[in-house]
C-alpha cells in the first residue's frame, strides 16, 4: 500500500459525525480532529452556548461545517429528537461517537442516593444504548457506519470514588459487545477504554491523585486531551474497516488486577 493509499484510509471527507460531549474535553478533541480530516461534525452537549462556540471554533479552524445541537443524553426523548434532527439535516449518520460522561463526587458509597445513581447509569449507559440503537438500526439498514463507544478504565479498575460510574462504564464495554454482533457486518462497534486524562475532571484532582497517577500509570503522566485522537481516527475511518467489537485502551499502560 501506497503513502496515498494510507491517507486514503484515515480519510473522513464528507462523512457525517455525530460526538455527544462534543463540547469540550476528549469529546472537542475527536470533534477537531474529525472535522480535520474531512468530517462534517454534530457537535451535541447540554448546553447549546457551549456546542455554538465549540462548533464555531472548529469551523474557524478547519473550515469544515459543524452543527451544534444541545442534548442531554441522559434523556431518551432529547436523544430521539438529536438522532431526527441530525437525519432531517444530513439524511445519514456514519460514524456516532457515545462520549458524553460523568462521574459525581460522593462522600462514601452509603452516601449514594438513587437518584445519583439513576443519573450515572442514565448519562453513561441508558443514553449511550438509545442513541446507538436509534442509529445503528439506521445505519444497518443504509450505508453502514461505525459505533465508537468511550468507556473508562473505571469498567475494569474502579476505585472507591467510581463505583456506580465503573459500574455504568462496565456496562458500556458490554454493550460493544452486543451490538458489534448485532450490527455486523455493515456497522463495526467499538470502544475506547481511556485512563486518567487532562480535561476539566482533572482540575479536581489533588497533588496526591496526580502524584498516584504518575506512580501507576507505566507512561508516569495522565495523558493529554489530544492524545485521544489517534484511537478515535482509526475508529471512525475505513483504516479499521475490519476492527469489531474491539476495546482499545488508551490509558498509557496501566495493569488491571489485585
Ligand atoms: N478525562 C478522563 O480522565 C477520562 C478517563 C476515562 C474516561 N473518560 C470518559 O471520556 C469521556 C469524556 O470525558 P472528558 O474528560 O472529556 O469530560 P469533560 O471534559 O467533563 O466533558 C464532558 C462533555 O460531556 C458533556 N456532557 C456532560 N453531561 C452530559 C449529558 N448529560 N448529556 C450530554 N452531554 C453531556 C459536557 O458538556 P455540557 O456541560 O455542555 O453538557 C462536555 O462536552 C467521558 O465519557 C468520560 O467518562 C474520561
Amino acid at each position: 500500500m501506497n503513502r496515498e493509499a494510507i491517507a486514503q484510509h484515515f480519510d473522513l471527507t464528507d462523512r457525517i459525525i455525530l460526538v455527544t460531549g462534543g463540547s469540550r474535553g476528549l469529546g472537542f478533541e475527536m470533534s477537531r480532529a474529525f472535522a480535520e480530516a474531512g468530517a462534517t461534525v454534530v457537535i451535541s452537549s447540554r448546553k447549546q452556548e457551549s456546542c455554538d462556540r465549540a462548533a464555531e471554533l472548529i469551523e474557524r479552524e478547519t473550515g469544515r461545517a459543524c452543527l451544534p445541537i444541545a442534548c442531554h443524553v441522559g434523556d431518551w426523548e432529547a436523544c430521539d429528537a438529536l438522532v431526527e434532527a441530525v437525519y432531517e439535516k444530513y439524511d445519514r449518520i456514519d460514524v456516532l461517537v457515545n462520549n458524553a460522561g460523568m462521574s459525581p463526587r460522593y462522600e462514601t458509597l452509603g452516601s449514594v442516593t438513587r437518584e445519583l445513581w439513576d443519573k450515572v447509569i442514565a448519562v453513561n449507559l441508558a443514553g449511550p444504548f438509545r442513541l446507538s440503537v436509534l442509529v445503528g438500526e439506521q445505519m444497518a439498514h443504509g450505508d453502514g457506519g461505525s459505533i465508537i463507544n468511550i468507556s473508562s478504565t473505571a469498567a475494569v479498575a474502579p476505585t472507591a470514588a467510581e463505583i456506580p460510574y465503573g459500574t455504568a462504564k462496565a456496562g458500556i464495554n458490554n454493550l460493544t459487545a452486543g451490538l458489534a454482533r448485532t450490527f455486523a457486518p455493515a456497522v463495526r462497534t467499538n470502544c475506547i477504554m481511556p485512563g486518567p486524562f487532562l480535561t476539566d475532571i482533572s482540575d479536581a484532582w489533588s497533588e496526591e491523585v496526580k502524584s498516584a497517577i504518575g506512580a501507576i500509570v507505566p507512561m508516569g503522566r495522565a495523558g493529554e486531551p489530544e492524545e485521544i485522537i489517534g484511537a478515535a481516527l482509526y475508529l471512525a475511518s475505513d483504516a479499521s474497516r475490519y476492527t469489531n467489537g474491539a476495546v482499545i485502551k488508551v490509558d498509557g499502560g496501566m495493569a488491571y488486577g489485585n
